[in-house]
């Protein structure tokens, strides 16, 4: 199947490449079982009889370099690791690596990124544009693997691929909890096998500054607590990136969004620093009116622009209150002498000084969609994050974006929410008019709401603009992430923002994600991601009796949505006081999606669509989550730290319960009685209720009460249905 959806020149070129390459009569893959994540823009499977290759003799042709062998080595290294479990390979196989140029604009957005795979017993040829295609080669192959009753065997076929969008990236805050050296090249190893090539590092905010700074040293000495990268740690870090096809994009967040930089050096600072709290500290800003501060970030960010190649760099310039500016008389009559009307003029004023500043280093400007409210370059790059109406405006004005608005992941939605996200859809992300007349009533949010933050059905975008969408970044806020939880906190979920930004338009069945997303994670596993490793770790720690118990409780659970786990900002913003968080909790370990629970809704699927079949296994997951809760429960009598869960546990155990009743009453055609069905709509209609106070960003924040232990019931909506079924 040849899929074109595409405007970038280059690689609509390479498309028509692609589809003369294919043969004739070319087949859809089998959506079934192969498992490519992101699903490859043409592909052939034809058969997946060979057994796995024990290992690769490569065969280079073409360009090579020590980059490229180092790739290669990776490769054979993960292939014998994958290896390992299985009884019997197949002999050794050649894999010939065909890069057909170095591309001078390799580790740029313009770089070289298709590639194409002809799989054949015992001989599998790679051909790339570029170093970049032979990455992606590689992953793919990694990825042709096909588990089947007699074990898995490799994939035999041909793939010609490259992505819908050249800008692919995740974006890490690493300023509200700092995240190690060893766990960014952890995050980096993933991003490698599911083709993402921007790492964007947010490296200072109000709460840490996170670089050495040789010019100005109290920025990381007082600025960081003691936790920053050394610049020789930096220079490891691109290093490590790059070998693996990733950008280091840094961010460092300015005039807003600046404490540390501002406790650090207070003469640079609009009006007092002691004393903030979350929400107060975003009052705090530079001051754009005094030649000190364009002193201080020319030498800061050429410092910076040295340790970072890469010919982006990002600003930040998001959510400025102005609330310091207002209240500085020099502040207040710079700008009358300027003739800077607002708020937002001088957030212009200050941009422009800092982006000529940039633009003489040769580094093109990104910045949050805050800075395109004003005239700007039209070179200056926009990453749209309140909604979609964002990516919607700033290519209307001519400008480059990097969409953010809908994948969020520090919201902990599940996966699905972002991957129904299309980057170049202006009204996919965003508050629906039911929400936006909920908020608008609000004293805090009201007076914030912007005309971006709604969902606009009537907006179009044009060819025009589409070709301006360069892609998107999954960002992952760490208000409530730690180096701890770091990998599962953006795994798997930042594969299915992968698969939207690589892969054609249509390519969309949320059934077939989650197949493919949990072999996804299985091998992201054995190439050292350690999310579950550390899940364990924390389990043990918080149960060390019965840890089998909560794993299975945590299978059946997903942490409260859309930051009402963040008890500090919920604390603030509803006047209630929250003990400290230390993110070691149940909904700290509890992920946001569980693949147990998609086993459930999937069995669900085929029994209400006739397949007896699915009853047996249904009902199987029933008891067992019965057992669990009542195994919960009895550890909870002794261990305050899974006490807080018992109403959960409680409900957990009601609600399987009802799912073995509805089943009885679906498999032996005998409709429920009313004061069953009553019973079971209570019970229903509780979750729901729990479910909706954090079903929105407005609502997890404002809403007076939420669950217990900050959890919510994953199974709830396939229950829905069966109990809708036996009715
Ligand atoms: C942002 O989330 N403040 C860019």
């Amino acid at each position: 199947m040849t899929r074109s959806n595409r405007k970038h020149p280059v690689a609509l070129m390479l498309l028509a490449l692609a589809a003369l390459s294919m043969t004739p009569h070319a087949q859809a893959a089998p959506q079934g079982p192969s498992a490519f994540l992101p699903v490859p823009r043409a592909s052939q499977i034809t058969a997946s009889s060979d057994a796995l290759p024990r290992s690769f003799n490569i065969e280079w042709r073409g360009h090579r370099s020590p980059l490229l062998t180092r790739a290669a080595e990776r490769f054979k290294q993960s292939w014998t690791s994958r290896l390992k479990t299985v009884t019997s390979p197949g002999p050794r196989a050649v894999l010939i690596i065909e890069c057909r140029s170095d591309d001078p604009g390799f580790l740029q957005p313009t770089q070289k990124e298709a590639y194409s795979l002809t799989l054949k017993a015992g001989r599998v040829h790679l051909v790339a544009d570029g170093p970049a295609g032979v990455l992606y080669g590689l992953a793919s192959l990694r990825q042709a693997v096909i588990d089947g009753p007699g074990g898995p065997h490799l994939a035999l076929g041909t793939i010609q691929d490259a992505p819908r969008f050249v800008w692919r990236g995740i974006m890490i805050d690493v300023a509200r909890h700092f995240m190690s050296l060893d766990s960014l090249k952890r995050q980096i190893d993933a991003m490698e096998q599911v083709k993402l090539n921007v790492l964007h590092l947010h490296l200072s905010d109000n709460e840490g500054f996170r670089v050495e700074s040789r010019l100005y040293p109290k920025l990381h000495e007082v600025g960081a607590h003691g936790q920053y990268y050394s610049q020789g740690e930096i220079r490891d870090l691109v290093t490590y990136a790059r070998d693996r096809g990733v950008r280091i994009v840094p961010e460092f967040d300015v005039p807003g969004h600046t404490l540390a930089i501002l406790t650090a050096y207070p003469e640079l600072a609009s009006g007092p620093t002691a004393g903030a709290n979350y929400i107060s500290a975003m009052n705090s800003a530079l001051n754009p009116t005094i030649p000190e501060t364009y002193a201080f970030l020319d030498g800061l960010f050429g410092e910076m622009a040295g340790l970072f190649p890469d010919p982006y760099f990002h600003v930040g310039g998001d959510e400025v209150t102005g609330e310091h500016w207002a209240k500085n008389p020099q502040i207040q009559a710079f700008m009358a002498a300027k003739v800077l009307k607002s708020k937002v003029e001088l957030e212009g004023y200050f941009h422009d000084q800092l982006s000529a500043q940039l633009r003489r280093r040769g580094k093109i400007v990104i910045g949050w969609e805050e800075i395109g409210r004003v005239e700007t370059g039209k070179d200056t790059v926009i990453q749209a994050w309140r909604g979609s109406g964002s990516m919607a405006k700033a290519t209307a004005l001519g400008h480059p974006v990097i969409v953010s608005a809908g994948y969020y992941l520090d919201l902990l939605e599940p996966a699905i929410s972002a991957y129904r996200v299309d980057p170049q859809d202006p009204a996919a992300s965003g508050l629906n008019p039911e929400q936006t007349a909920t908020v608008r009533k609000h004293p805090i949010f009201g007076p914030r709401l912007a005309d971006e933050m709604v969902k606009n059905p009537d907006l179009k975008l044009t060819e025009a603009q589409k070709t301006l969408v360069l892609g998107g970044e999954a960002a992952l806020w760490s208000e409530l992430v730690t180096d701890e939880i770091l990998d599962q906190r953006l795994w798997p979920r930042a594969a299915a923002v992968a698969e939207r930004l690589w892969s054609p338009a249509e390519v969309r069945d949320e059934a077939d994600l989650y197949r493919r997303l949990y072999i996804v994670q299985e091998g992201l596993r054995r190439s050292g991601l350690k999310d579950e490793a550390k899940r364990a770790a924390m389990i043990a720690n918080l149960a060390p009796t019965g840890t089998d118990t909560v794993r299975g409780f945590l299978d059946l659970v997903a942490p409260l949505r859309n930051h009402a786990h963040n008890h500090v900002l919920r604390g603030l913003l509803t006047f209630k006081a929250f003990p400290p968080q230390d993110f070691k909790g149940l909904a700290d370990i509890a992920a946001a999606d569980s693949f147990e629970v998609t086993r459930f809704d999937r069995s669900v699927d085929g029994l209400l669509a006739g397949d007896v079949t699915s009853a047996q296994s249904l009902r199987d997951q029933l008891q067992a989550w019965k057992d669990i809760a009542s195994g919960v429960s009895a550890l909870a009598a002794t261990n305050p730290a899974l006490a807080e869960a018992s109403p959960i546990t409680a409900d957990i155990h009601d609600l399987s319960q009802i799912g073995l009743e509805a089943l009885s009453a679906i498999e032996t055609k005998t409709p429920s009685a009313t004061d069953w069905t009553q019973r079971a709509e209570a019970a229903l209609a509780k979750q729901a209720a729990a479910e909706k106070a954090s079903a929105t960003i407005f609502a997890g924040l404002s809403s007076k009460e939420q669950p217990p232990a900050d959890l919510l019931i994953l199974f709830v909506p396939s229950l829905q249905r069966l109990v809708e079924a036996a009715r």
